[in-house]
């Protein structure tokens, strides 16, 4: 039976990291996966991290199976991060988390959970998304659909189609939004416009897919959630994917979190009941770990204050290397202006780079950057800035 398939493509992200680690090129630059390094190029265990693991080595009683829906402990401490300690969907306890292996996997429950019961129901995303959002939701059967999101001559938000388009999608439709840190553009709506678009999507009777997979990456965990905060009214009903992938450096442990708000307690149980059948024929119950280090770290307010701080180094690394590449490809002389690169927020930049650019970047000078043009910035050096710099100024 083997012998009739044909090869699938290879990922349009993580197929760049494989082709990188073949690269024989000792200057090989990886800027495609949205993986975080330091100074030295190094993705390291953050420290606060390192200290959870102690605790829980020292602590840890059994591996026997978690809850279908993950740590409890671990659910409440993502709701508190989400929407605050004293929020009223905390306090009224109409939301429900759902401990996930990773954002990837929160969102394919999310999807199973959607097309399970609102079958018919299509998702629409925005123009351009995350390259893997059209695989997830497609593996689970649901029609995909796309909003206008990016004004690519002008590098900005295209909002006045964005929400004219939101207004004609029908009713029951979801819409997956990015709270913050666009991915792959980079470019978020301002607070007002997200007041717009959350009055739009429950005015059109819409359910909200939110997409948070880099709260703390922008301009910081509360800054980061304001628009999210948006759609938290009463009466409002969301499905909210948390990763802590990039925000806790925990790439390889696979944590994330799945988040319902329902318009009461009751509700929320019986959506919970729903999920977590979704969860049970996928992957049965989720790790502990990567949960675990999250748990310990949030919980803790010495932990947690260092976690904090790492997380603030990593973010204003990642804006010094924003300044530093677009004043480093200008005195390379670069024939176009890269300043919108300053504004645009979290670990990506979409460049501008179109796809033969990119190929030629890759091919010529080992530099991996996705065929969109999304860079990651996280992956820039004050070390391999310049060679990245005069190599995109030869390939413009
Ligand atoms: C990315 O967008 O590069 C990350 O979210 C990693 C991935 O799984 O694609």
């Amino acid at each position: 039976m083997f012998e009739h398939l044909e090869a699938a493509p290879s990922d349009a992200i993580l197929g760049l990291t494989e082709a990188f680690k073949k690269d024989p090129n000792p200057e090989r630059i990886n800027l495609s996966v949205g993986v975080y390094q330091d100074a030295d190029g190094k993705t390291p265990v953050l420290d606060c991290v390192k200290e959870a693991e102690r605790r829980l080595l020292e602590s840890e009683l059994t591996k026997s199976y978690l809850g279908i829906d993950g740590l409890s402990e671990f659910g409440t401490l993502v709701r508190e991060l989400i929407f605050g300690f004293e929020h009223e969907i905390i306090q009224s306890n109409r939301s429900v988390t759902v401990q996930a292996p990773g954002g990837t996997g929160a969102l394919r429950v999310a999807a199973d959970f959607i097309q399970k019961n609102f079958p018919g129901a299509r998702l629409w995303c925005s123009q351009p998304t995350w390259a893997n959002h059209s695989n997830i939701f497609k593996a689970a059967g649901i029609g995909i659909e796309s909003y206008p999101y990016f004004d690519a001559a002008a590098s900005r938000l295209n909002f006045e189609s964005m929400l004219a388009t939101l207004k004609q999608v029908p009713s029951g439709d979801v819409v997956c939004l990015h709270p913050c840190c666009h991915n792959p553009t980079g470019v978020d709506p301002t607070d007002d416009q997200w007041r717009q678009i959350a009055d739009v999507v429950f005015e059109r009777g819409l359910l909200p897919l939110l997409d948070f997979a880099y709260q703390g990456f922008g301009d910081g965990l509360c800054e980061d959630a304001v628009g999210l905060a948006e759609f938290c009214h009463l009466d409002r009903e969301l499905l909210i994917c948390s990763s802590f992938s990039k925000n806790f450096s925990l790439y390889r442990e696979r944590v994330g979190a799945l988040t319902i708000v329902a318009v009461n307690a009751v509700s929320a149980q019986v959506v919970l009941s729903q999920i977590k059948s979704c969860v049970r024929a996928n992957y049965s119950n989720p790790p502990a770990h990567g949960a675990a280090i999250v748990a310990t770290i949030l919980g803790d307010p010495q932990l947690r204050g260092a976690w904090e701080l790492e997380l603030t180094q990593m973010r204003d690394r990642i804006n010094g290397m924003r300044r530093l590449f677009v004043d480093t490809v200008k005195a390379n002389g670069a024939n176009r202006d890269f300043s919108f690169i300053i504004r645009q927020r979290g670990m990506f930049s979409f460049s501008g780079l179109t796809p033969d650019q990119v190929d030629e970047l890759r091919e010529k000078h080992s530099i991996y950057v996705v065929r969109n043009g999304r860079i990651n910035v996280g992956g820039m050096t004050e070390a391999n800035m310049d060679r990245l710099c005069e190599a995109i100024v030869s390939v413009l």
